[in-house]
């Protein structure tokens, strides 16, 4: 029996680090997922992406008194550890694909050292799940043993909004999601964290990977992140790379063009631009698009979840969803697309139905930002990152794992 309180706030690091070539710095991540409160996990998932269209299409936080609106937690969310200064203090972040700052204060506080250089500029992001205002410093950041950053910019909070159990956001966002950011304004971007490991020689590909296995047990809950390349001993085949999309504001993340279909022949999704951010849970696609899902599974709109319900039934005769990304088709099966069952009565369900995690996004295809392939999807196929503009997706042990 699975209680409440005891799902709270787990938490595993992986168990493992692998040591791996062209000197990349795995570092464990520690999943949590914090089902407190939680009321309609699809409203949280639809408004972070509203927030993401909104800062993609570059409406940043313009004043300081825009900052005060109360955006909910993210249900999942994973921290890396990292420390700061000389002798350094060590900070739980949460790692964010959809934003490109870093910063720290939320929880503990900035400590100064030898190593610390106010810049007398305030920093402010607003993001899907939180905001924060704070003052800029410049100091070092240590990933791992041997592995600092120097001169990286951090944010320390003043106040901020939305963020609870971490002490900041460690960004690995592109670059260019920090312009603006900076008060009194510059017309320049902040280097990110990825981008100054890359430019001091630290890895030698300006790449971040991300990985998590699925699970509905969650002590077996673990993820990785690979600075500088790929884990080879994480992908079952090759990594399918894809060019970063045009199409604005996909293009202000980690956007790229896809077309789904299900099963053998039913198409869902036209090829249209969006973006893979695991910061997100579910799946969400275009309404038209998932109104044609829902067609083709026969599933219902369950009121309490807000997600999609089918009977068991039906869950025997669901097909795959195929997600086709420059050329290349990655199978999405029955099990990947439903909520870990042992875990319905967290998000509200009960535990006879079987509910699926693709959601509407909430306006038509044509938006610029037609789906958000969320964390369900980093669950089964490793996913790197790469600031030569591409993204790449690869099978892992874990791509047509039945754990849900
Ligand atoms: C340190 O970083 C800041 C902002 O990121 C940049 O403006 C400055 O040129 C950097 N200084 C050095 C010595 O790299
Ligand atoms: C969990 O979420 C609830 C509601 O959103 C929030 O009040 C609480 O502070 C969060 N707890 C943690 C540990 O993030
Ligand atoms: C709904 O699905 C049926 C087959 O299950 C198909 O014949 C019909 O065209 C679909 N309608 C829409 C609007 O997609």
């Amino acid at each position: 029996m699975i209680t409440l309180l005891g799902l709270a706030f787990l938490s595993l690091v992986a168990a493992n680090p692998v040591i791996i070539d062209r000197s990349p710095v795995t570092l464990p991540v520690a999943l949590k997922l914090n089902a407190t409160g939680v009321k309609n996990i699809v409203e949280r998932d639809v408004a972070r992406a509203k927030a993401l269209y909104a800062m993609g299409k570059g409406n940043r936080l313009q004043k300081r008194h825009d900052f005060h609106t109360k955006i909910e937690n993210q249900m999942f969310y994973y921290l890396a550890e990292v420390g700061i200064g000389n002798p350094p203090t060590t900070y739980q972040l949460i790692v964010d694909t959809a934003s490109s700052n870093t910063w720290i204060g939320n929880g503990r506080s900035y400590v100064i050292t030898p190593t610390s250089r106010p810049t007398g500029s305030e920093v402010g992001v607003s993001y899907g799940s939180a905001q924060f205002i704070g003052n800029q410093v410049l100091d070092q950041l240590i990933l791992a043993p041997g592995k600092v950053i120097a001169n990286q910019s951090i944010g320390v909070a003043t106040d901020s909004v939305g963020i609870s159990a971490s002490d900041g956001i460690l960004g690995l966002g592109p670059v260019g999601l920090t312009l603006g950011t900076l008060f009194p304004a510059v017309d320049e971007t902040i280097p990110t964290v990825v981008d100054n490991l890359f430019t001091q020689g630290t890895i030698d590909a300006h790449q971040v990977s991300v990985t998590f296995s699925p699970s509905n047990q969650i002590s077996n809950v673990n993820g990785e992140i690979t600075w500088g390349g790929i884990n080879r001993d994480k992908i079952a085949g090759p990594v399918g790379f894809t060019p970063l999309t045009t199409a604005s504001p996909s293009n202000a993340f980690w956007g790229f063009d896809q077309t789904i279909r299900y099963g053998t022949s039913t198409p869902i999704l036209s090829q249209t631009a969006g973006i893979v951010d695991a910061s997100t849970t579910l799946i969400l696609i275009s309404s038209d698009a998932f109104t044609r899902y829902r067609n083709a599974t026969g599933a219902v709109l369950d009121f309490n979840t807000g997600l999609l319900r089918i009977t068991p039934a039906q869950f025997a005769n669901l097909q795959s969803m195929f997600f086709t990304i420059n050329g290349v088709t990655y199978e999405f099966t029955a099990n990947a697309q439903i909520w870990p069952r042992a875990l319905n009565e967290v998000i509200g369900g009960l535990p006879s139905f079987i509910y699926l995690i693709t959601a509407s996004i909430g306006a038509p295809t044509g938006q610029g930002l037609d789906f958000v392939n969320g964390f369900v999807f980093v669950q089964r196929f490793y996913t790197v990152l790469d600031t030569a503009g591409q993204v790449g997706f690869a099978e892992t042990r874990d791509t047509r794992s039945t754990v849900n």
